[in-house]
C-alpha cells in the first residue's frame, strides 16, 4: 500500500467548457495536491451542466487521467447546472427524523436507484402559515434520475466508478468556506460560480446553504456578444475575451487599445444582467433573513478570471467582491502544479477541488 496513494480522491468537475480533475490527499488539516489537469469538453457533449453524449465525455476524461497521470481511484463527482433541482418544500412542523424521511421520499422522486450514494441535501429556512396551520419552508437540494445515469455513465466509460455523486455549489461551498468566513462566522457570503453556459448563485450563512439557483449566464453569453459584434468566429472571440477583456471602471482612465474598449462595450449589458441576478439573490435572502449580513461575495469558475469582474461587482453591489482560491487549504508543490499555471486555472479548479476535499474528508 502506498504512503499517500491510498488515502487519495479524485474530484472530477464535468464543465459545458471543460473537463477539470484533481487528486487530493488528507494531510492533517490540510491536503496535498497529487496531480491536477484539465481537458476541453467535446463541443455539445455538456449541455447546462447535463451530460447529453456519455461516450464522448468519457473519452475525454480517460485522456484527461492519462495526461495528469491519474490512475483510477476513489472519485467524487457533481451534477450541477439545470441537472439540480432546488425545491421549497412547505411540511407541517415534525420531528427532525420524521422530516429526514419527508425529505429523502421526496428526493428520491429525482435520484435514480443503484447509485451508490447521491448528496441530496435540505434544510429549515423559514417557517410560514398557511391555512392557519404553521408550516415549515424546506430548502432541499437534489439531482435528476436521467442526468445521474449519463454523468454516471461518462465517468464509466473512463473507467471510474464514483463512490459519492454530490452537487456542485456544494463543493464550491467546501472549496471556498476559508474565504468565505473571514469576517467572521456570524456573517453570510456569497459564491457565485461563473461557467461558461450557467452561474450558480449559492449564499452561505455558518457553514450552511441558505440559497442555490442556477442561472442562464455564464462567459458564453459574452463570446457570443462579441463574436456577433467584431464578426468573429466562437473560438477567435473566446481568445480575444480571454487576452484583452477588461471590465472598465467609472472613474478609471480610457485604454488606448480601441479592442479593449468596444470589448468592454459588448459584455457590459451581460454583466450588468449578472448583477442583477445576484442582487435579487441578495434581497430575496434578505426578506428570509432578516438578521443576517453578508460579509462579502467570493466567485470562482473560468469567467472570475475576467479582469475587473470583482470590482465590477463590488462597485455594483456595495458588497466586497474577491476572487477565491479553492487552493488555500492545500500544499502544493511546485513540481505537480508550478504556480503560474496554478494562479491560472485557480478559480475554475473550485468545484474539482472541492469534490476531492469532501472524498477526503468522508472516508
Ligand atoms: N481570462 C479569462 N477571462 C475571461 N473569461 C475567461 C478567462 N479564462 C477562461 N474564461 C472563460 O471561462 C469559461 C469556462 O469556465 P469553466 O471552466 O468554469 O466553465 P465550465 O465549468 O466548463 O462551464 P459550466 O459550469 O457552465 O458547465 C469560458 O467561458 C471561458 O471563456
Ligand atoms: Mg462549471
Amino acid at each position: 500500500m502506498g504512503l499517500f496513494g491510498s488515502k487519495s480522491v479524485i474530484g472530477i468537475d464535468i464543465g459545458s467548457h471543460a473537463i477539470k480533475a484533481v487528486e487530493l490527499t488528507p494531510v492533517g488539516s490540510r491536503y496535498r495536491v497529487l496531480h491536477s489537469g484539465t481537458a476541453d469538453t467535446p463541443p455539445g457533449s455538456v449541455k447546462e451542466g447535463i451530460v447529453v453524449e456519455p461516450q464522448g465525455v468519457g473519452a475525454a476524461i480517460r485522456g484527461l487521467l492519462a495526461t495528469s497521470g491519474i490512475k483510477a481511484n476513489r472519485v467524487v463527482s457533481a451534477v450541477g447546472g439545470q441537472a439540480v433541482i432546488v425545491r421549497e418544500l412547505k411540511l407541517p412542523s415534525m420531528s427532525e427524523e420524521e422530516l429526514k424521511q419527508a425529505a429523502r421520499f421526496e428526493a428520491e422522486r429525482y435520484i435514480p436507484y443503484g447509485v451508490k450514494e447521491v448528496n441530496m441535501d435540505f434544510d429549515v429556512i423559514g417557517e410560514t402559515t398557511e391555512e392557519n396551520q404553521k408550516k415549515m419552508v424546506v430548502l432541499l437540494v437534489a439531482a435528476r434520475r436521467e442526468t445521474v445515469d449519463k454523468h454516471v455513465q461518462a465517468l464509466e466509460v473512463a473507467g471510474l466508478e464514483p463512490f459519492v455523486l454530490d452537487v456542485e455549489s456544494f463543493a464550491v461551498m467546501r472549496s471556498l468556506d476559508p474565504q468565505a468566513h473571514t469576517n467572521g462566522q456570524s456573517e453570510a457570503a456569497v459564491l457565485v460560480d461563473l461557467g461558461a453556459e450557467t452561474s450558480d448563485i449559492v449564499i452561505t450563512e455558518a457553514g450552511q446553504l441558505r440559497l442555490t439557483r442556477n442561472v442562464g449566464i455564464g462567459g458564453d453569453a459574452l463570446t457570443r456578444a462579441i463574436a456577433t459584434r467584431l464578426e468573429l468566429e466562437f473560438k477567435s472571440a473566446e481568445q480575444l475575451k480571454e487576452e484583452k477583456g477588461i471590465v472598465l471602471l467609472e472613474g478609471e482612465p480610457l485604454p488606448d487599445d480601441r479592442t479593449v474598449l468596444s470589448l468592454h462595450e459588448v459584455m457590459l449589458p451581460i454583466l450588468g444582467d449578472l448583477a442583477t441576478e445576484i442582487r435579487r439573490s441578495l434581497d430575496y435572502f434578505q426578506t428570509r433573513w432578516r438578521e443576517s449580513r453578508v460579509g462579502r461575495i467570493v466567485l470562482s469558475g473560468g469567467t472570475a478570471k475576467l479582469q475587473n469582474l470583482d470590482r465590477f461587482l463590488s462597485l455594483e453591489l456595495g458588497v466586497e467582491t474577491v476572487v477565491g482560491d479553492p487552493f488555500l487549504s492545500c500544499d502544493v508543490a511546485e513540481r505537480v502544479l508550478p504556480s503560474a499555471i496554478r494562479k491560472d486555472t485557480a478559480s475554475s479548479m473550485t468545484t474539482a477541488v472541492g469534490l476531492a476535499m469532501r472524498g477526503a474528508v468522508e472516508r
